[in-house]
C-alpha cells in the first residue's frame, strides 16, 4: 500500500493482504483480501499507532522509512493484542528501542505472552492523555470490542478515531477511503465483519457508543485497521453498528441445511417455495456447498432461520453440527427459528437442532416438520404448509 498523508502528517502506513483467503485460523473468508491499517503522526513527538501482520513487518518498515527514521518514534500505540496489529512490533521495536509502548494492562499482558519483548511499556485507562506537540492522542479502553485488551484512539485536534477493529472491513482495495470504493462490496465486506466477528458483543457495542456520544467528541474521520477510511458521514458505520448491535431485524428468513441423500434437501426447497409464496424475502444454502462466513452475513438482519438436518447415528450430520455450533457463538437474539429434517429408523437431527436453538436464546417456532425416508407428495405440501405458517409468523 503506497504512502498515503490521510490528514496534515497523519500517514498511512499499513499494508494491502490481497491474497489472504482465511482468517482467524479458517473462521472467516476473506474473498476480498484484507488490509492492515498503521497510521503514523508526525509532530514534535512522533506516534505509530498499531502496526501489522507479522509477515509484512518488512514493507511497514519501509512505508515509515518514507516518512520518517524508525528510530524518531517515540510512542509505538498498541490498540490491540491480536497478531494482524501487533505482528510487527518485535521487528519495529528492534529499530526504535527507546520507543515507549502504550496499551492497557491487558495489552502489556498479552504482547508479553505473545512476544517476551523487554519493551517500556506505559499501561493507559480511559481518558489518558499523551502530548505529541500541536496533537494529543486521548485513549478509550474499549473491553470486549472485540478482546480485553481493545482499545481506541483519538485524535482531538484533527477529530481522528482510529478504533482499531470496530468499523473495519475486510477489504483489500488501492483506494484508501470509503467513499472510493464499490458501495456494495463495502457495506457487504461491513456486515460480514459484523457478524463475523462482532455479533455476540452487541451489548457492549451498545453500551461503548453509548459513553462514547456522551463524550460528544467531534469525529471528522474514523480509521479502522483493516479496510477503507471513512471521512465522508463516518457516523453512518456507527449507526449501522447500533442496529446491528440492537440486533435489528428485517422480514427475511434464512434457511440453512444439510442433506445426506437428498430427502431433506426436497423438504427445504419446499419450505423455500411456501415461504416465497407469500413474498417474504428468504435465501437457501445447502451448508456443504455454502461459505459459512457469507450465510452468517445473510442472517445478520433476517428475522427468522429454518435449519435442517439429515439424521445420521441419532444426531445432525457434521458440517451442520459445526455450523450450528458456530451459531450458537454468535449469540443472536430477537429471531424465531425452526427446525426440519428427513431420518430412517430413528430421529435425532432436530431434537439437537431444537436444543442448540434453545441453548442459543432463540425463539423457537411452535412446530417443526420431520419425514421418514423421502418425503411423499402429501408431505412435500406440508413442507410448502410449514414454510407459508413459519413467513406468517414472520411478518405477523
Ligand atoms: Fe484485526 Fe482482532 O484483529
Amino acid at each position: 500500500m503506497p504512502v498515503l498523508e490521510i490528514l496534515p502528517k497523519v500517514y498511512s502506513v499499513g499494508v494491502v493482504d490481497w491474497n489472504v483467503r482465511n482468517f482467524h485460523g479458517h473462521t472467516y473468508t476473506t474473498k476480498r483480501g484484507t488490509t492492515y491499517n498503521a497510521y503514523l503522526i508526525i509532530d514534535e513527538k512522533v506516534a505509530l499507532v498499531d502496526t501489522v501482520l507479522g509477515s509484512f513487518s518488512d514493507e511497514l518498515i519501509e512505508n515509515i522509512k518514507q516518512v520518517i527514521p524508525l528510530e524518531k518514534i517515540d510512542y509505538l500505540i498498541a490498540n490491540h493484542v491480536e497478531t494482524d496489529h501487533s505482528g510487527a512490533i518485535p521487528a519495529v521495536m528492534k529499530l526504535c528501542p527507546k520507543a515507549k509502548v502504550i496499551g492497557t494492562e491487558k495489552c502489556k499482558e498479552g504482547l508479553y505472552r505473545y512476544y517476551y519483548g523487554n519493551w517500556d511499556f506505559q499501561i493507559v485507562k480511559s481518558g489518558d492523555k499523551i502530548k505529541l506537540g500541536k496533537r494529543t492522542l486521548v485513549f478509550l479502553e474499549t473491553p470486549m470490542v472485540h478482546w480485553p485488551d481493545s482499545m481506541f484512539t483519538y485524535c482531538p485536534e484533527e477529530e481522528l478515531l482510529m478504533p482499531n477493529d470496530a468499523f473495519g472491513q475486510h477489504l483489500a482495495t488501492s483506494e484508501r477511503f470509503a467513499d472510493q470504493v464499490d458501495q456494495c462490496a463495502l457495506w457487504d465486506e461491513a456486515a460480514k465483519y459484523y457478524a463475523n466477528i462482532l455479533w455476540p458483543l452487541g451489548t457492549v457495542i451498545i453500551k461503548k457508543i453509548e459513553e462514547v456520544q456522551k463524550m460528544k467528541i467531534p469525529i471528522k474521520i474514523i480509521a479502522p485497521s483493516h479496510g477503507v477510511i471513512w471521512r465522508k458521514d463516518p457516523l453512518q458505520i456507527v449507526s449501522k453498528y447500533a442496529g446491528w448491535a440492537k440486533n435489528d431485524t428485517i422480514p427475511k428468513v434464512v434457511v440453512v441445511y444439510e442433506s445426506m441423500w437428498g430427502a431433506t434437501e426436497k423438504m427445504a426447497r419446499k419450505i423455500v417455495e411456501g415461504i416465497n409464496s407469500t413474498g417474504l424475502s428468504v435465501k437457501l444454502f445447502d451448508i456443504t456447498t455454502s461459505d459459512r462466513t457469507e450465510v452468517i452475513k445473510e442472517m445478520l438482519e433476517a428475522k427468522g432461520f429454518i435449519f435442517g438436518c439429515s439424521t445420521h447415528n441419532n444426531g445432525m450430520l457434521p458440517t451442520m453440527a459445526g455450523f450450528l455450533d458456530f451459531v450458537k457463538g454468535l449469540k443472536p437474539k430477537n429471531r424465531i427459528a425452526a427446525s426440519f429434517g428427513s431420518y430412517g429408523w430413528a430421529g435425532g437431527a432436530i431434537k439437537q437442532i431444537e436444543d442448540i436453538i434453545q441453548e442459543t436464546g432463540i425463539q423457537a417456532f411452535a412446530s417443526n416438520i420431520s419425514v421418514q425416508y423421502m418425503p411423499d407428495q402429501s408431505e412435500l405440501q406440508r413442507c410448502v404448509d410449514f414454510g407459508r405458517e413459519f413467513a406468517r409468523r414472520i411478518n405477523g
